[in-house]
């Protein structure tokens, strides 16, 4: 067949196809996230690899700002628009929110052939269900309860690790008095509110965390322990850097990782900074549970919510990303590089270093009783809404040296009830 006559033929044949197959190329799948830290772009082009090598197009839709805020906000202005990305991570009661608009698609094809109820524990299966169909899909666990240790600037200054809130005042003494930054930190709302959540857990116990920050309490909210949790906060902030309004939290981590600092409190995700560094776990950094948190785990699952699309090629290509992203080679190399624990519960952790390896065990632990907690700072406890009332007042707080406890208690509680 010469050249006119093999163009004469796929012009032919093409006038039998359907217009749709005639327009068919890959389909892409754009992908709207907040991973853009050194560490986490390494862990997202793990699945940006796997798409493409799949056959399809990744459009990536990363939009800095740690805590995901900035995210959000687009993400809403492009549903308005009525052009929302095909996946954007969404987490926790928030994926409740966009599926009661009719804005999410049931992944009910992909989840069952790929067994995603026996592949999840129950708890994360339910909150990616919306009127019992996957509607999300969770690609991790990250803990939030933290702190993270440069052990070389620990032992110049002769610092003891700490495991209670005071031991953890003790250290930060000594590091000061040997010239450190004690506590590295980015002054954000929500990197405020981690701090915030983590002094929770430690003043009130994973009970009186639950009762203020999921149940929302009157009395949780408002009592004495709640004016300590904003003392003790108020004291941690004196060891942080006064110029951190508006850091980064992936600088404040490499303020640990190059020994300018001597702790930072921050989930696990920190640990993609330390592993993109080429530093290992237990020998060039320590990770050991926020002080006085031993026994509960903060939980924080990243999850992507899958919407509702036209194109036939594209709805596959946002198919084969839900089906990579529970598949064990992805959670394995994602999950080493973002710091969290693989959502599958049937991998060998062997493969992981030994902070994971930790978290997996203190997770199993957590599970058994009340110690298991959902995040406030990272939108796994609360609404939106409530969230931000609660981010205000902390930061308002941590702003102010001089701001009093009490007074932050009654402010938070009012806050809380008109946002809800
Ligand atoms: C969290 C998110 C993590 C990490 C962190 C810092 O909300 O779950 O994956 O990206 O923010 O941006």
């Amino acid at each position: 067949m010469n050249a006119i006559n093999r163009l004469a033929a796929v012009v032919s044949l093409a006038s039998l196809l359907p217009l749709s197959a005639l327009a068919a190329g890959p389909g892409t799948v754009e992908v709207t996230h907040w991973w853009t830290s050194g560490g986490e772009k390494a862990a997202v082009e793990t699945l940006k690899k796997q798409v493409e090598a799949d056959g399809f197009i990744w459009k990536d839709n990363a939009i800095a700002g740690g805590g995901g805020a900035a995210a959000m906000t687009v993400l809403k202005s492009r549903a308005v628009a009525g052009n929302p990305p095909a996946a954007a991570q969404v987490k926790g009661p928030d994926i409740q929110d966009w599926a009661a608009l009719g804005l999410l698609t049931e992944l009910d094809d992909v989840s069952k052939a790929n067994n995603w109820d026996a592949l999840l524990p129950p708890k994360i299966a339910k909150i990616m269900k919306y009127d019992d169909h996957y509607v999300a899909v969770p690609v991790n666990i990250h803990r939030v309860n933290w702190l993270w240790i440069n052990p070389e600037v620990f032992k110049k200054a002769g610092a003891q690790v700490p495991t209670t809130l005071d031991e953890l005042f003790a250290a930060a003494d000594k590091l000061k008095a040997a010239g450190f930054q004690p506590l590295a930190h980015g002054g954000q709302p929500w990197q405020d509110a981690t701090v915030f959540e983590d002094v929770a857990l430690s003043v009130l116990g994973p009970k009186g965390y639950h009762a203020a920050f999921v149940a929302l309490d009157e009395q949780a909210l408002t009592g004495e322990p709640m004016k300590t949790v904003f003392a003790k906060l108020q004291k941690l902030a004196t060891y942080m850097d006064p110029n951190r309004a508006g850091r980064d939290w992936n600088l404040a981590a490499g303020d640990v990782i190059n020994g300018k600092a001597g702790m930072q409190i921050m989930g696990d995700w920190a640990k993609s900074e330390w592993t993109a560094a080429g530093k290992v776990a237990g020998k060039d950094y320590q990770c050991v549970p926020f002080p006085g948190t031993q026994g509960s785990f903060a939980y924080n699952i990243d999850s992507l919510a899958m919407f509702k699309l036209k194109d036939e090629n594209d709805i596959k290509a946002q198919n084969d990303l839900a089906k990579v992203a529970l598949e064990p080679t992805f959670q394995i190399v994602f999950n080493q590089n973002k710091g969290s624990l693989p959502v599958r519960q049937d991998l060998d952790l062997k493969q992981f270093d030994a902070c994971t390896q930790q978290s997996a065990v203190d997770f199993k632990d957590a599970e058994k009783g009340d110690g298991l907690q959902p995040s406030m700072a990272h939108n796994m406890a609360t609404s939106l809404a409530v969230q931000g009332a609660i981010f205000d007042v902390v930061s308002n707080f941590l702003n102010d040296p001089k701001a009093d406890p009490a007074k932050a208690v009654t402010q938070l509680n009012s806050a809380i009830k008109s946002a809800k």
